[in-house]
């Protein structure tokens, strides 16, 4: 396969076998990521790998919070009701996945359930918590280069034969990460990548998300 085909390949899971990750497979997804590029090679980021009882109290904090109705509390300011095509697309892949896990428009039960699976981070064996240093705000090139070691985490885990799905969800209680994860104050929680060997009879890890053309957003100058 070539690089084109890898990436094109690999799709986010949201379903995981009850199989660990050893900690050496873990280092060796971070061994390939961190050859992402960061500016000026500051290498501005750090990663929490978490698992077993720590995972599954934070699974828990985050699911009673969220049943309470805890407003979100992220450790960066962000904004994201998508409006326009953004939210049309954000609707399409809900879909998607809504259908093939047979979850009705209308069945609230299972929408929160659907929604509950992603603040347990979707049951997966491993969390990976991407921090950065907080006197490092207004952060938005660190972020930039978090998220290129985001993906290469993404793709080191799929050539291993496991899955991913980066999960915005697992840290919208940031406070119950900082707390079990043992994440100090001075760093900011950017986001968090689920991950385990995929279970293939879990059926929204079947989902293809769809992508525009490149005629859609890409706009060549002096061609
Ligand atoms: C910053 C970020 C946050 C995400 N948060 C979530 C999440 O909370 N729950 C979820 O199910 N997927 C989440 N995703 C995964 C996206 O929904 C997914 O990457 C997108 O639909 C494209 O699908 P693909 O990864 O299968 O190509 C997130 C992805 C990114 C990059």
């Amino acid at each position: 396969m070539n690089f084109a085909e890898f990436a094109a390949s690999r799709k986010s899971a949201r379903g995981f076998k009850n199989k660990a990750v050893s900690k050496e497979t873990i280092d060796k997804i971070i061994d390939a990521a961190k050859w992402a590029p960061s500016s000026y090679n500051t290498q501005t980021w750090r990663v929490h790998a978490v698992t077993g009882d720590v995972l599954d109290k934070i699974r828990q904090g985050n699911t009673e919070n969220t049943l309470a109705g805890k407003p979100h509390v992220r450790d960066f300011p962000y904004k994201e009701d998508y409006v326009g095509e953004h939210r049309q697309r954000q609707i399409d892949v809900a879909i998607q996945l809504f259908e093939v896990m047979g979850i009705g428009r209308d069945d609230k039960d299972k929408r929160m359930d659907w929604m509950l699976r992603g603040f347990r981070q979707f049951d997966a064996p491993v969390s990976l918590v991407l921090t950065y240093d907080k006197s490092l705000e207004p952060a938005a090139i660190t972020q930039f280069s978090l998220g290129s070691l985001a993906y290469g985490i993404v793709l080191a885990a799929w050539d291993l034969g496991l899955g991913c799905v980066i999960n915005g969800q697992g840290i919208m209680q940031s406070d119950v990460v900082h707390e079990h994860a043992q994440i100090p104050d001075n760093e900011s929680i950017m986001i968090c990548i689920a991950l385990g060997y995929p279970d293939d009879s879990f059926a929204a890890n079947d989902v293809r998300s769809t992508r525009l053309e490149n005629s859609e957003f890409v706009n060549y100058v002096g061609f």
